[in-house]
C-alpha cells in the first residue's frame, strides 16, 4: 500500500484523505453558519425611494433605509451637505449621527416596511394621499352673494398639491341646491373625487306696506274701504297678489277689529301687518252710507248681494235653477244635522216663476190675497226663484218649537245660510216667521248678518 512518512511515522494515505475530508467539512460547516446568520436574524431593510417617501425626496441622497428589523433605525447615505439641508428643512431632526460615511438616528416612522407597504398600496394606490374637503360639506349662501369656496386639501406623499379640477352648476341668482365636485388627479390613471352641497337660500322676508292709516274709525253701518297694501320681495318681486287679508270688520256691530295682512315668499319667509278698525256705536246723528244698489238684467244686487223681496223682484224669464254651491252647503248642513239626530228634509228648493205663480194663485184662492201675501211671495218676488233658498224640515208653524228649528237657527250660518224671515222682523220682511226658509249668502256674509241680529234688509240698509 502507498504510504507517506512524516517524522518517521508512516501514515496510510487513506487516513490523510479522511483527515482532509474532516477539515474541509468543518470549514464548510463554519462557513455555512456564517453565511446563514443574516437569514436566521431575518434582517432586512426597506429601501426608501423618492417615489414612496416624500420625506427626503426634496434632497439629493444616495440611499435611505428604514430598518425593518429594529423598526427604529433610519439610515441615510448622503453627503454632509444634503444632510444639512434635511436638518434645515426640519425633515430630519436632532439625534442624527454619523456612523462612518452614513447618518443614523433613531426616528419615528417615516415609512412602511415591505409587507406593510404592499398592504397599503393595495388599498391606497401607490401614493400616500390626503384628499379632504375644507369646511363643512354642506354650505349655505344667501341669494345673490358669491360663494367663497373653502376648497379642499390635497396632499400627495405629504406635499400640497393643487392638481384639483372643480366643476359646479352653482348659480347665485337662483334659489336651490347645487353640487360642487372636486377631482384630484393623483396620477395618470388614478383620481379621487369629493362633493360639496351648496344651498342658495333666500332668508330675507318680503316687505309688506299698508296704505292709509293703521288705525281707522268707522261709523256704525258704514262701509269699510280697504286703503290697500303693497308687498315686494327681494327674490320674487311684486307679490301683492299673494297677500292674505283677514278682515272680520262688521260695521253693524260696534267694537274693535283687527285686519291682518300676511304674505309669504316662495322661500316661505313671512311678513305680516295689522290694521285696527274701530266701529263706533250707533248714533242718531250718524249719516249712514247709502247702500250700493245695482240692477243688472233686472236683478237687484245690494253691495253685491242678490236681493229679492216685496220691493225688488226678478224677471219672469230668470231661470237659474238651483245654485250648486248653495245645494252643496245644504247637503253638508243636512248631513251634520242627521249626525246629531235631527232630520231636516228638503221641502222646497228652486221654484221657477211659473211654479211660484201657480202656488201663489192657489193660496189666494184659499185664504184671499191679503192673507196669502203674509206667507207667499208674488210671482217674480220669491227667493226660491234665485235657486239660493230652501225650505227644510217642515213648513208647518209647529216646526218653530222643534229642536231641529232651534239647531237650524243657531247653526245655519256656519254653512252660509240665514233664517231669511225671522220672528221679530215680520214688519220689515213683510212675511210671517218662517223658521224653515233659509237663504244662502256664503259663510262670511251669513255670519256677519247673524252676528248683527238684523234682517237682510236692515243689514244691507234697504227697505
Ligand atoms: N214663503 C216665501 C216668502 C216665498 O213664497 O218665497
Ligand atoms: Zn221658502
Amino acid at each position: 500500500m502507498f504510504t507517506i512518512r512524516i517524522k518517521n511515522r508512516r501514515i496510510k494515505l487513506i487516513n490523510w484523505f479522511i483527515f482532509l475530508g474532516v477539515v474541509f467539512f468543518m470549514v464548510y460547516l463554519v462557513g455555512s453558519l456564517i453565511f446563514m446568520l443574516p437569514i436566521f436574524k431575518k434582517t432586512y431593510n426597506y429601501k426608501l425611494t423618492k417615489e414612496n417617501y416624500s420625506i427626503i425626496n426634496k434632497v439629493t441622497f444616495k440611499n435611505a433605509w428604514f430598518n425593518c428589523n429594529t423598526k427604529e433605525e433610519y439610515v441615510i447615505d448622503a453627503d454632509d451637505e444634503d444632510i444639512e439641508k434635511l436638518i434645515e428643512k426640519d425633515l430630519i431632526s436632532d439625534g442624527f449621527k454619523k456612523k462612518k460615511d452614513k447618518y443614523v438616528r433613531n426616528v419615528k416612522r417615516f415609512g412602511f416596511c415591505k409587507d406593510e407597504r404592499d398592504n397599503y398600496k393595495s388599498t391606497h394606490s401607490k401614493n400616500y394621499v390626503v384628499f379632504k374637503l375644507n369646511g363643512e360639506k354642506e354650505q349655505k349662501v344667501n341669494y345673490g352673494n358669491d360663494f367663497t369656496d373653502p376648497y379642499v386639501t390635497l396632499k400627495i406623499n405629504g406635499y400640497d398639491d393643487k392638481n384639483v379640477e372643480i366643476s359646479s352648476n352653482f348659480n347665485k341668482n337662483k334659489v336651490g341646491s347645487y353640487v360642487i365636485s372636486y377631482t384630484a388627479f393623483i396620477s395618470n390613471d388614478y383620481k379621487q373625487r369629493l362633493y360639496r352641497k351648496v344651498n342658495v337660500v333666500d332668508e330675507e322676508s318680503p316687505k309688506l306696506e299698508l296704505m292709509g292709516d293703521l288705525m281707522l274709525e268707522l261709523d256704525y253701518g258704514s262701509k269699510y274701504h280697504e286703503p290697500g297694501y303693497v308687498a315686494t320681495d327681494n327674490y320674487d318681486g311684486d307679490i301683492t297678489n299673494e297677500v292674505d287679508v283677514k278682515n272680520t270688520v262688521n260695521t253693524k256691530k260696534p267694537g274693535t277689529y283687527k285686519i291682518t295682512y300676511k304674505v309669504k315668499d316662495s322661500s316661505n319667509n313671512i311678513a305680516s301687518q295689522e290694521r285696527t278698525v274701530t266701529v263706533k256705536e250707533k248714533t242718531d246723528s250718524v249719516n249712514k252710507e247709502e247702500p250700493d244698489i245695482e240692477v243688472k238684467d233686472g236683478i237687484t244686487y245690494v253691495d253685491g248681494i242678490l236681493l229679492v223681496n216685496k220691493t225688488y223682484g226678478l224677471p219672469k224669464d230668470y231661470d237659474p235653477k238651483v245654485n250648486k254651491e248653495a245645494l252643496a252647503a245644504l247637503k253638508e248642513l243636512q248631513a251634520d244635522a242627521e249626525a246629531l239626530g235631527f232630520e231636516l228634509p228638503l221641502i222646497s228648493g228652486y221654484r221657477s216663476y211659473k211654479t211660484q205663480e201657480k202656488l201663489y194663485n192657489k193660496y189666494v184662492k184659499k185664504d184671499g190675497e191679503e192673507q196669502a201675501n203674509t206667507y207667499s211671495a208674488k210671482p217674480g218676488h220669491s227667493e226660491h226663484q234665485t235657486g239660493l233658498a230652501f225650505d227644510v224640515g217642515s213648513v208647518d208653524r209647529s216646526f218653530a218649537n222643534t229642536d231641529e228649528a232651534k239647531w237650524l237657527e243657531q247653526n245655519c250660518h256656519l254653512y252660509g245660510f240665514i233664517i231669511r224671515y225671522p220672528k221679530d222682523k215680520t214688519s220689515i220682511t213683510g212675511y210671517i216667521y218662517e223658521p224653515w226658509h233659509i237663504r244662502y249668502l256664503g259663510i262670511d256674509t251669513a255670519k256677519k248678518v247673524m252676528e248683527s241680529g238684523l234682517s237682510l234688509e236692515e243689514y244691507l240698509g234697504v227697505n
